[in-house]
C-alpha cells in the first residue's frame, strides 16, 4: 500500500515529526528552521556534550544564537535526544552526519553507515528518509537503499528515500538555510515529490532533480568548481610572485570584466569540512570506475603547496630583517579556516604553526573566535590577547584569517613586520609595518 498520502497531509499541515540526525553546523540550523516553521522536531546527536549543551540552552554553532535556541526550546516542539530510541515516532528522518576522509584520503562513510544502521532498526511504514551529508554519487542507492529495504519495506511504497545536499555557508549573514535554493533527488518519483514538498515548507526555492545520484553529483560539482578555481588562482599567485606582479591587483582588474570572469582569491591553503574533502569523494568514486579525476588531483597538489609557500614567505621576510625563523617570535592572526567563524577543521593555520614550531620559532596566535587550539602533536595553544605590546613583541605577524573584528589600522601601526596572506591590509592608510603579501 502506498503511504505517501498520509505523509503528504502531515507535511502540508506541519504535523510531520521531523528527526534530524547529527546536530552540527548543518543539522542544528536545519532543525531550528523546521521548529520555526511549526513542525515538531527532535534532534539526535551521539556527542553527549553537545546534547547537554543544547538542552541547557547553549549553542556551539555560530549560525544559531543562544536566543534562537531558547526560542526553539520554548515552543515545546524541540527535543534533543542522545539516542535513536524515538526514531520510530518520526515521519521524516534527515541525516546530517560528518563525511570526513580517512588517513589515506579515501571517503570515510562510517558515520553514514552507523546512522543508516540505527534507522534500519527503527524504520516503519510511512517514513521519509533524507541524506544531506556530502558524499560520492551512488551512496543513497548503493548503501542506504539496500540496507533499508533489507527490513522488508519497499521504497516508494512503504517508505521514501531521497538525497538533498546541504549548501549552508557558516557565518554568511546573507544566505541561510531558508533562502539558499535546495536541490532534491528522490529514489522514486513519489520520494522526490514528498521530499520536495517538505523542503518547500521551509525553503524559498527547491529544485527537484531526477535522482539522488544527480543531487549527489550536483553538490560535488559545486565544491569541485570552487576547489579547482581556488587552485587556479593560487597558482596564478605563485606565478605572479616570480613575475614580481601583485596578484591582488591583477584579480581586482580582471574582475572589472562584466562577463565570463568570476574572481577567486589566493590564500594560505584550503580549510573547512567541505572544499578540501568533498572533491576527493568524487575522485575516489571515479577510481572505482577506472577513471582518474585529473583536475582534482592537480588542484589538490597546488592547494597543498600553499602552507609551505607561506612558510617560505615568512622565512624570506625574516631573512630580509637579518633574522632566522629559529627563536623568532611569530604571531599568527586568525586560525579559523575562514573569516568570522570559529571552525578550525583542516585550517591551514595549524600546518603553518606546526611547521614554524618545528623550525624553532616561538609561535603565538590570536583569534577572537578560537580560545584554544589543539595541535596535531596533542598540545593545546591558547589565544593570546591582542594589544600593542604583543604586536611590537612579534618579529613577524602573519595574517592567516581576515576576521572583520581585527583592527587593521592598529595592527599595521604597531607590528614591525607583517606577512599578509589575505590582502587584509589593502585599505589601511596607517604606516608602520613592512608588509609582505602572498
Ligand atoms: N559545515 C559546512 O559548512 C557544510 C556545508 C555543506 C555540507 N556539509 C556537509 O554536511 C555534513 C555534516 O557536516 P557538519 O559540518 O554539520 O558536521 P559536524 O561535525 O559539525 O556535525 C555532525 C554531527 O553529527 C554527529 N554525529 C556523528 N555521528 C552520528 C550518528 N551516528 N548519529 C547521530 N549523530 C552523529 C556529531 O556528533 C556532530 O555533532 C557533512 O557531510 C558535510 O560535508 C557541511
Amino acid at each position: 500500500m502506498v503511504r505517501e498520502d498520509g505523509l503528504f497531509r502531515k507535511v502540508v499541515e506541519r504535523r510531520a515529526q521531523v528527526h534530524v540526525i547529527g546536530l552540527g553546523y548543518v543539522g542544528l540550523p536545519l532543525a531550528e528552521a523546521f521548529v520555526r516553521a511549526g513542525y515538531p522536531v527532535a534532534g539526535v546527536d551521539v556527542d553527549s556534550h553537545k546534547v547537554e549543551s543544547l538542552r541547557s540552552g547553549h549553542s556551539y554553532v555560530g549560525d544559531i544564537t543562544d536566543e534562537q535556541l531558547a526560542s526553539a526550546l520554548e515552543t515545546g516542539r524541540f527535543d534533543i535526544c542522545a539516542d535513536y530510541n524515538a526514531l520510530s515516532d518520526a515521519d521524516v528522518i534527515i541525516i546530517c552526519v560528518p563525511t570526513p576522509l580517512d588517513k589515506t584520503k579515501d571517503p570515510d562513510i562510517s558515520y553514514i553507515l552507523r546512522a543508516t544502521e540505527g534507522i534500519a532498526t527503527h524504520i516503519r511504514s510511512g517514513q521519509l528518509v533524507i541524506l544531506e551529508s556530502t558524499t560520492y554519487p551512488g551512496t543513497t542507492e548503493e548503501i542506504l537503499l539496500p540496507r533499508l529495504e533489507h527490513t522488508g519495506l519497499k521504497v516508494g511504497q512503504d517508505f521514501f528515500l531521497a538525497f538533498s545536499p546541504e549548501r549552508i555557508d557558516p557565518g554568511n549573514p546573507e544566505f541561510t538555510v531558508t533562502n539558499t535554493p535546495k536541490v532534491v533527488g528522490g529514489v522514486t518519483a513519489a520520494c522526490g515529490q514528498i521530499a520536495t514538498q517538505l523542503y518547500e515548507s521551509i525553503i524559498d526555492h527547491v529544485v527537484q532533480v531526477s535522482s539522488p545520484r544527480v543531487a549527489e553529483m550536483t553538490k560535488l560539482l559545486e565544491n569541485t568548481f570552487r576547489m579547482v578555481n581556488i587552485a587556479l588562482v593560487n597558482e596564478v599567485a605563485l606565478m605572479c610572485d616570480r613575475l614580481d606582479v601583485d596578484v591582488w591587483e591583477v584579480i581586482e582588474a580582471a574582475a572589472t570584466k562584466p562577463y565570463g570572469f568570476m574572481p577567486f582569491f589566493p590564500g594560505p591553503g584550503l580549510g573547512g569540512h567541505c572544499i578540501p574533502l568533498d572533491p576527493n569523494y568524487l575522485a575516489w568514486k571515479m577510481r572505482t570506475l577506472n577513471y582518474n579525476a585529473r583536475f582534482i588531483q592537480l588542484a589538490n597538489d597546488i592547494n597543498a603547496a600553499m602552507p609551505p609557500h607561506v612558510i617560505t614567505r615568512i622565512t624570506d621576510a625574516l631573512n630580509d630583517e637579518g633574522k632566522s625563523v629559529r627563536n623568532s617570535r611569530i604571531l599568527v592572526l586568525g586560525v579559523a579556516y575562514k573569516s568570522n567563524i570559529g571552525d578550525v577543521r583542516e585550517s591551514p593555520a595549524i600546518e603553518i604553526m606546526e611547521a614554524l614550531q618545528r623550525r624553532g620559532a616561538r609561535v603565538a596566535y590570536h583569534d577572537p573566535y578560537v580560545a584554544t587550539l589543539l595541535m596535531p602533536d596533542g598540545h593545546t595553544l591558547h589565544s593570546v590577547p591582542l594589544d600593542a605590546e604583543r604586536l611590537r613583541w612579534s618579529d613577524c605577524t602573519t595574517i592567516v584569517t581576515n576576521h572583520d573584528l581585527f583592527d587593521w589600522e592598529t595592527i599595521v601601526t604597531e607590528a614591525p613586520l607583517i606577512v599578509d596572506t589575505r590582502n587584509a591590509t589593502r585599505h589601511v592608510n596607517a604606516h608602520g609595518a613592512r608588509i609582505v603579501k602572498l
